[in-house]
C-alpha cells in the first residue's frame, strides 16, 4: 500500500502484525469468560468454541473502527468480545441447522455434546454477550445494545432466508445477495459500528463504517462459499465442499447454472432437484466451475466489493487506523483461510 502514516506505510506485513497482535489479545481476553464451572454442559461447549481456530476477524474490526474514528480502542475491548461472542453463538446455532460435523476441524458442539446442549450454550452465550456491551466504558450504551439486537434480528431473517432458499427451486443471484447480506454481512457492519460507537463517532462516521463492513462482508460470505469447495487441504476447517453436498445456494452454483448447458448444467441442475449431491461427485462440480471461470467471476466480484468498501471510509478521521481496516479488507480478499 502507497500510503504513508507519520512517514510509515502501512503495509501488509505490518497489517498482519497487528492482526496477530490483536488475535492473542483478544484470544486472552476470550479466555477470562465462561469461567464459572456448572452446570458443566452449559459453559464447557462456550469455552469449547472460543478454543477453537476462530479467525477473531469480527473483533478486530471492531478495535480498528474505534481507532480509525478516535486514535485508541482501549475503550472497545468489552464490545470487541461481545461481538465475538455472538457470532460464536451463530456458528454454534449454524452447525446444528447445517447438520455440520467439522468445525475448527474439531467435532461440532452439537456432536460434541449433544442438540439441546449446543442451544442451550449459544443461548446464554447471547446474554453473556449483552453483560459485556454494558460494562464497555462509554456513555453511549443504549446504542450498542440496539445495534447488536439489529445484527442479532438480521441474522436471524438471514438464516431463515438460506432455509427458504434451499426449498426455492428458482433461486436468483439477487436473492442470494439479499440473503448473505443479512446472515453474514450485518453483523461484520455491525462490528465495525459497535466500535465506531466505542470510539465516539459521529453519525456520519457510523455510516461509514457500516457501508465498509456491508461490502467486505459480502465479499466475506462469498469467499467463505468458494472456499467451502477449493480451500486445500482442510484449510476450512470445515467438511470440504459440504455446501454442494447439503444443496447450499451458493454464488458459485448459481452462477455456473446460468452459464452452463447440456450435461454440466443437469450435473448442477442435480445438487438443485435433489437438494444436494453425494460427496463423491463433489470433485465433478468443482471441474465445471473450473472450466466456466466461475472462479475467476467470483474473485472478480469480491474485488470490486472491497474496492468500493475501501472508498467508503476515505473520510474516517484517524489516518493510521483507517489504513489498517484498508489493509485488513485486502488481506481478507485474498485469503485462503
Ligand atoms: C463463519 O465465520 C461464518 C460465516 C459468516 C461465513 P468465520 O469464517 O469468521 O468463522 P471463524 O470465527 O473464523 O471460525
Ligand atoms: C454462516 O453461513 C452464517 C452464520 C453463521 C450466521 P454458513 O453456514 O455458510 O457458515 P459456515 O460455512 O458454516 O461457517
Ligand atoms: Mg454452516
Ligand atoms: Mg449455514
Ligand atoms: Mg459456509
Amino acid at each position: 500500500m502507497t500510503n504513508f502514516i507519520m512517514n510509515m506505510p502501512i503495509t501488509q506485513e505490518l497489517v498482519e502484525k497487528k492482526y496477530h497482535l490483536y488475535h492473542s489479545r483478544i484470544n486472552n481476553a476470550l479466555k477470562a469468560c465462561f469461567e464459572k464451572e456448572l452446570p458443566e454442559t452449559l459453559y464447557a461447549p462456550a469455552r469449547y468454541i472460543l478454543e477453537g481456530n476462530g479467525k477473531r476477524i469480527r473483533p478486530f474490526l471492531t478495535l480498528l473502527a474505534s481507532e480509525a474514528v478516535s486514535g485508541f480502542s482501549e475503550t472497545a475491548l468489552n464490545v470487541a468480545l461481545a461481538v465475538e461472542i455472538l457470532h460464536n453463538f451463530t456458528l454454534i446455532h449454524d452447525d446444528i441447522m447445517d447438520q455440520a460435523e467439522l468445525r475448527h476441524n474439531r467435532p461440532t458442539v452439537h456432536k460434541q455434546w449433544n442438540i439441546n446442549s449446543a442451544i442451550l450454550t449459544g443461548d446464554m452465550m447471547i446474554a453473556y454477550a449483552y453483560e459485556l456491551a454494558l460494562k464497555a466504558s462509554t456513555t453511549r450504551h443504549a446504542e450498542l445494545i440496539h445495534i447488536l439486537n439489529h445484527a442479532n434480528i438480521t441474522i436471524c431473517e438471514g438464516q431463515a432466508l438460506d432455509m427458504e432458499l434451499e426449498e426455492k427451486q428458482d433461486a436468483t443471484i439477487a436473492d442470494y445477495l439479499d440473503m448473505i447480506s443479512k446472515k453474514t454481512g450485518r453483523l461484520i457492519s455491525a462490528s465495525l459500528e459497535a466500535g465506531g460507537v466505542a470510539g465516539n463517532a459521529t453519525d456520519e462516521q457510523l455510516q461509514n463504517l457500516v457501508m465498509f463492513g456491508e461490502k467486505i462482508g459480502r465479499a466475506f460470505q462469498i469467499q467463505d462459499d468458494y472456499l467451502d469447495i477449493m480451500a486445500v487441504n482442510g484449510k476450512s476447517g470445515k467438511m470440504a465442499g459440504g455446501d454442494i453436498i447439503n444443496g447450499k445456494k451458493t454464488y458459485l452454483l448459481l452462477r455456473s447454472l446460468e452459464l452452463t448447458t447440456g450435461a454440466d448444467h443437469d450435473l448442477l441442475h442435480s445438487v438443485i432437484i435433489n437438494k444436494g449431491i453425494s460427496a463423491d461427485k463433489v470433485s465433478e462440480v468443482k471441474t465445471v466451475y473450473e472450466r466456466y471461470g466461475i472462479l475467476e467471476e467470483t474473485a472478480a466480484l469480491i474485488n470490486s466489493d472491497t474496492e468500493e468498501a475501501l472508498s467508503a471510509i476515505d473520510n474516517l478521521p484517524h489516518a493510521e487506523g483507517r489504513e489498517y481496516l484498508k489493509g485488513f479488507a485486502n488481506i481478507l480478499m485474498k485469503r485462503d483461510f
